[in-house]
């Protein structure tokens, strides 16, 4: 699964790419497959608090409402990279919405961000059980 994960990285970065540290493409593609992971991170990392189809809403113990990441509604950004940076390094200053970066590789967090995607475009009716 690593390696896999390392080749997916290195083959979606070509030397014409962009300038390093500079993540201006999606490094991990859209793919029936990262969706299919994605989804299953989504239900294990990210279903406690905005819900199985996005709606957001869930375990928000005093702090701002979890997000509902089914609307056209992105107070933080909609793009593949804005979301991956939400994910990555939370929302401060409270982290209401933790950092993933120390449980999830980048290649998981893009998969979740496919994932999420899904949920934004179809309107929630997928679910992630
Ligand atoms: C402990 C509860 C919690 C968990 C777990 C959690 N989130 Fe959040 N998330 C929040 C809260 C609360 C906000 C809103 C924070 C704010 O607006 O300041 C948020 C906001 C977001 C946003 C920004 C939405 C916007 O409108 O811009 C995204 C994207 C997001 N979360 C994705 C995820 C993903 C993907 C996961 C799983 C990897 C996840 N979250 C896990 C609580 C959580």
């Amino acid at each position: 699964m690593a390696a896999a994960a390392a080749f997916a990285i290195a083959t979606a970065t070509p030397g014409a790419g962009p300038p390093a540290g500079v993540a201006q493409v999606t490094p991990v593609p859209a793919t029936p497959e990262t969706v299919v992971a994605g989804a299953e991170l989504y239900r294990k990392y990210c279903r406690e608090c905005h819900g199985p189809a996005g709606a957001g809403g869930i375990g928000d113990e005093g702090g701002p409402r979890p997000a509902d990441l089914s609307d056209a509604r992105w107070d933080h950004g909609g793009t593949d990279a804005d979301i991956a940076t939400v994910i990555r390094d939370g929302l401060g200053p409270d982290y209401y919405m933790p950092r993933f970066k120390d449980r999830l590789s980048e290649v998981d967090i893009w998969s979740v961000v496919h994932f999420v995607q899904t949920l934004a475009k179809t309107g929630a009716p997928q679910t992630a059980q």
